[in-house]
């Protein structure tokens, strides 16, 4: 998802740092950041080839790729955090960058599933932390979350919401709940759905087909957690903390087979 924040970002005129330790990482997000920033181009620009080429080299131009954030961080304005949902290592990371960052900078998390709040225990800026949580695909989901918790100011939240505006995303608040909107109504519809695969009630394709045909809703619950990831999945039920957790032993043994949705190319259905 770091890859089409940053994306979304640097498409908006804004100077982007990518920063991730693998550098396997960053080669391939830099192809997936280009393939998709073709996309946008062409459909804003159709037949134009000049200016949908000039549009990319902006957009890539504006886009730095590192291993190393130690400079980006000592000017950002914003950090936008998007690493795995691990509560210790976030809380670890959001702690060394409070000290190297300098006062105007707002740090936010981009989490699913945990609070803002437990992420950012260690900060002591606490009236300039808050959450951005993102949709995927990131450059055609509109929506953007804006978390306050209770003690981001309302200068924080501010430029946080303006800043989502900016980058073309429609913005709407929430407070610092386990799921924010989206994810508190989706969660219980996916276990629901997996519960019923489990049941043996429909079969995970009729399922899909049904909410598609049925609720004019463009993805299935199997084909939405293949596209959010299997070990998502997975995780928000081992969180003793969250309300939908849930075990599906049908979600651990695909885990456990590696089998994890579009990222390792197959969970319910096969990728290429
Ligand atoms: N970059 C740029 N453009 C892209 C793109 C990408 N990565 N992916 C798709 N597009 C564009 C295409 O260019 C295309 O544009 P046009 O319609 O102008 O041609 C358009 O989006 C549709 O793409 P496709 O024709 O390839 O595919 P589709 O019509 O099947 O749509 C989809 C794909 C947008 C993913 C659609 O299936 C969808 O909306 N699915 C639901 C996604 C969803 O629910 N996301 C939320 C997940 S929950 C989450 O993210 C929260 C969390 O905490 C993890």
């Amino acid at each position: 998802m770091g890859a089409g924040i940053a994306q979304v970002s640097a498409q908006t005129n804004h100077k982007v740092t990518l920063v991730d330790l693998s550098e396997k990482v960053l080669t391939s997000s830099e192809k997936r950041i280009r393939t998709s920033v073709s996309r946008v181009a062409k459909k804003l620009f159709k037949d134009d080839n000049k200016a949908s080429e000039a549009f990319i080299e902006d957009t890539m131009g504006r886009l730095s790729l590192v291993s190393d954030g130690g400079e980006a961080l000592a000017s950002a304005d914003l950090v936008v955090e998007a690493i795995t949902e691990n509560l210790p290592l976030k809380q670890r990371l959001f702690r060394e960058w409070d000290e190297v960052c300098p006062e105007k900078t707002i740090l936010a998390s981009n989490t699913s599933t945990l609070r803002i709040s437990d992420i950012m225990k260690n900060v002591k800026r606490q009236d300039r932390v808050g959450g951005l949580h993102f949709f995927n695909p990131v450059p055609v989901m509109k929506l953007l979350e804006v978390i306050r918790t209770d003690s981001t100011s309302d200068q924080t939240f501010n430029a946080m919401s303006a800043w989502g505006r900016a980058i073309g995303k429609h913005t709407v608040a929430c407070k610092d709940t386990i799921g924010f909107i989206v994810n508190r109504l989706l969660g219980p519809y996916i276990q629901e759905a997996l519960a019923m695969v489990e049941r043996g009630d429909a079969t995970f394709q009729d399922v899909d087909a049904a909410m598609k045909l049925g609720a004019g809703y463009p993805m299935g619950p199997f084909e939405l957690l293949d596209y959010t990831g299997l070990d998502l999945h997975k995780f928000i039920n081992e969180n003793p903390d969250h309300p939908f957790r849930q075990e599906s032993k049908l979600i651990n043994s695909m885990v456990e087979q590696g089998k994890l949705g579009v990222k390792s190319g197959e969970g319910f259905y096969k990728y290429k």
